[in-house]
């Protein structure tokens, strides 16, 4: 079967991908943020046609982001789809990457129509397009011989990265040969890199690097070392060009001595950032703050605890750490790899502190005077003074409710005098937390320092920092997430910032698109986190009805009464409460029931539920638990829809709510609560008395009703349709006395909880297929989980 035959049969962008895929032959190949990624060539996938310059554009986006974090790029761009493909040399668009008039867009995604405008008149003579139609058999060939060349763009070595190469170079290739005094490594690696491949760049090096038969051999001393594996070597090599250009190398020959092999255990103080995260981190760096940057800028990292971030900083003249513990100090101070580095003790948070909003060096003297000098520069903007980069991992302690629970350790987290100034800025929530305090100092003493920190995003989009955010203002440049699994001693999956900011701009905090890698550092996507007033968001979606009758029969599950609840009033003509909790998707799943008396779990939010507000609350309830939470998505925050809620969408919310496991209403007597008995009406059954076959009758006939002046769509049909047989079979069943008892089946009005529980339980005696239900449910969950992103209740 051809090419062209299997596109005729496509029916979506992945079987697009496969086509290809198969038609070429293509081995070694992964599909990630790159459609399909190869050594050598990158393609970008579409099912429906669109103008190929504008899939080159995405393209670009990707090898310009790789080519900054120093990855290799292929030598070849296809875009695909379903009827053309087309070929760019990538080596022909290169200068374009450079070029500082092209706007690039800040995420792959947003690479459209306005870049491939500005990129058309480089490129668009180097495209060649293939009808697939006519020109498969010459399409296949010319990727199959682009294949075969294994050609590869690979990264040039420069003061920015030497550290970087360095460490990668001692693990591919250092560690095979077997060298016993590792400061022998640096000499070994220079001869190495200051090498073209067949003959040698650089003359009268210590050590050098012989071509022989058997491989690359290096001679030291007059001693020869040889490489016990050659795989590492080949994999360094087509990565890296050497030799590095003519006008670094002399620079690059003068770090020498810093180059010592990194001792991983020397780096694992609390807490510590793994260097591999380090590593990807100063490629961050690179990309935002431009060549030479370890030159031009002095850093300072007041949290240095024993060093990780500067393991990868290739001139350390320029560099300051300082960190709380006396014993890091010392770890640092006998590090040679920090040899150069001021390094000294400083507790951030409360030295030189002044009750006055104020810093006074005098306090402490810990500071160095040098590093006073560069502050004041900076500060005052003085003519060739380095610009400041903070570069941070802060400690994320926060005393939270351990306050009220008398936990005296963490009342010492919470209570630095930095702790004492945002109080009285009145900064809320965030006051408690050890990094927003960093930050806030960081404000005051550096304003316009640029920012580089690794920390959660709570800063950013958590609704409790909002006052934060109006103290605290700066302009985003760029960053990538990480999963927090990758750092040490964290608890939970979530994703973990590094986010480079520029605070001499001060501007509100807005949306931020960052590159997401897994734990390994792998690059496996995008992501932007959307920034919106607390006003905007989800849980303030639903006006709250005032609730002004008798004391409400407080829940902590369907059937059970809270131990301790906080006591509220109910609500005349409530047909249950619907409890939202947190409005981030980490706390939906969990956070988010339909109960029939007020739910009074966590932190006791929620709303009543009235005929008039019930296909909100079915909405908001859908939203929150139709999608699963993710290491990456977790701190997302619902929003309220953009979009305009169809009448089709409303009813299938509703249905979806009536059956989903999160429904947790009732019908039962003989709870016991406040000294009184207290039963629960279901108003919640969506069928008569009649369909499910019961001989009593229901006490409220509200969902019936409402259903029937409902218009369904097939799939919301379908569950009810299977949703009754459930019900039918389950008064069909006399349960058992324990069942009975233990899910409160006294009364006629039992709940879609009872009904699930009680199968469930009887499966002893006789098993429930519940197998249709759950097809028809799965249906109508996959039609509307686009809609939640679609409607703007989620960022894309
Ligand atoms: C998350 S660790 C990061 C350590 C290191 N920079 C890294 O990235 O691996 C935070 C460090 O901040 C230090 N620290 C905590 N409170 C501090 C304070 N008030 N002033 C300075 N350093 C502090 C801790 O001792 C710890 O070493």
């Amino acid at each position: 079967m051809t090419l062209f035959d299997d596109l005729k049969r496509t029916r979506t962008e992945e079987d697009v991908k496969d086509a290809y895929i198969k038609a070429l032959g293509l081995k070694g190949y992964s599909k990630n943020l790159v459609d399909i990624q190869t050594e050598e060539i990158w393609f970008e996938a579409k099912d429906a046609p669109k103008p190929s310059i504008e899939m080159f554009a995405q393209l670009l986006f990707y090898i310009r982001a790789a080519r900054r974090r120093g990855e290799a790029v292929p030598a070849f761009l296809v875009v695909i789809d379903r009827a053309k493909a087309a070929i760019m040399s990538t080596e022909k668009a290169l200068p374009l990457l450079d070029d500082r008039t092209i706007v690039w867009p800040k995420s792959g995604s947003g690479a459209g129509a306005e870049l491939a405008a500005q990129i058309a008149p480089y490129v668009q003579t180097h495209i060649v397009e293939y009808e697939i139609a006519h020109d498969e058999d010459a399409f296949i060939r010319a990727i199959k011989d682009a294949i075969r060349e294994h050609r590869i763009i690979r990264t040039s070595i420069t003061p920015d990265n030497l550290r970087q190469v360095f460490d990668r170079w001692v693990d591919l290739i250092g560690n095979e040969l077997g060298v016993a005094n590792p400061s022998d490594l640096a000499v070994l690696f220079f001869a190495d890199i200051m090498h073209d491949g067949d003959r040698e760049a650089m003359n009268n090096l210590p050590a050098r690097l012989l071509m022989t038969a058997s491989g690359p051999t290096f001679l030291l001393n007059g001693q020869t070392y040889e490489l016990a594996s050659k795989r590492g070597y080949n994999n360094f090599w087509a990565i890296y060009h050497r030799p590095p250009e003519q006008k670094h190398r002399h620079y690059l020959l003068e770090r020498r001595d810093s180059l010592l092999p990194v001792d991983e255990q020397k780096f694992k103080g609390a807490y510590y950032t793994p260097l591999h995260i380090v590593d990807k981190a100063y490629d961050q760096i690179l990309a935002t703050l431009g060549p030479n940057w370890q030159d031009r800028y002095l850093v300072w990292d007041m949290c240095a605890g024993v060093g990780n971030l500067e393991a990868k900083h290739s001139n350390l003249r320029n560099v300051f750490m300082s960190t709380l513990d006396q014993a890091d100090v010392t770890i640092m101070k006998s590090n040679p790899a920090f040899a150069g580095a001021e390094i000294f003790q400083y507790d951030y948070l409360n030295d030189d502190v002044t009750d006055f909003g104020q810093i006074d060096y005098a306090l402490s003297g810990k500071v160095p005077q040098a590093l006073q000098q560069a502050i004041a520069d900076a500060r005052e903007g003085k003519k060739g003074a380095k610009p400041i980069l903070v570069l941070i991992n802060p400690p994320y302690a926060e005393s939270g409710s351990g306050i009220a629970r008398g936990d005296e350790n963490k009342i010492g987290v919470e209570k630095t005098r930095i702790n004492g100034w945002m109080r009285e800025m009145k900064l809320g929530y965030a006051s408690k937390e050890l990094f927003a305090q960093f930050l806030i100092r960081i404000r005051q003493e550096l304003p316009k320092a640029t920012l580089a920190m690794f920390s959660t995003l709570k800063y950013v989009n958590a609704p409790n920092f909002e006052p934060f955010r109006t103290a605290w203002k700066a302009e985003y440049l760029s960053g990538f997430v990480v999963h927090s699994r990758s750092f040490d001693g964290l608890k939970g999956e979530f994703p973990i910032g590094f986010l480079i900011w520029d605070q001499a701009n001060k501007e509100p905090i807005s949306d931020i698109a960052t590159t997401v890698l897994d734990r390994r550092g792998a690059l496996i996507g995008e992501k932007t986190y959307v920034v919106r007033p607390t006003s905007s968001l989800l849980n303030a979606w639903i006006p709250s009805p005032k609730a002004r009758g008798e004391l409400a029969l407080p829940l902590s599950n369907a059937l059970t009464p809270s131990k301790n609840p906080r006591k509220k009033r109910s609500f005349e003509g409530a047909l249950g409460h619907l409890f939202a909790s947190n409005n981030d998707l980490q706390n939906a799943t969990t956070g988010t029931c339909l109960t029939s008396s007020i739910y009074t779990g966590r932190n006791g939010g929620g709303v009543f539920v009235s005929p008039d507000n019930l296909a909100s609350a079915a909405v908001v309830f859908a939203v929150r638990r139709l999608i699963k939470p993710t290491w990456l998505n977790d701190r997302d925050q619902f929003l309220q829809p953009t979009q305009p809620l169809s009448d089709e969408f409303k009813s299938d919310c509703l249905v979806w709510m009536l059956f989903n496991g999160g429904n947790l209403t009732a019908g039962a007597d003989g709870l016991h609560w406040n000294d009184q008995d207290w039963s629960l009406t279901n108003h919640f059954i969506p069928f008569t008395e009649a369909q499910v076959g019961v001989a009593g009758r229901f006490e409220s006939d509200f969902m019936v009703r409402r259903l029937q002046n409902t218009a369904l769509s097939a799939e919301a049909q379908a569950v009810l349709d299977e949703g009754l047989k459930l019900w039918r079979r389950f008064h069909a069943i006399q349960f058992p006395r324990k069942i009975r008892e233990e899910l409160k089946l006294g009364r006629p009005d039992a709940g879609w909880y009872q009904i699930r529980r009680a199968l469930d339980a009887y499966g002893d005696a006789e098993l429930t297929d519940f197998e249709p239900f759950k097809r028809a449910y799965a249906a109508l969950s996959a039609k509307l989980r686009p809609m939640v992103f679609e409607l703007g209740f989620l960022p894309k």
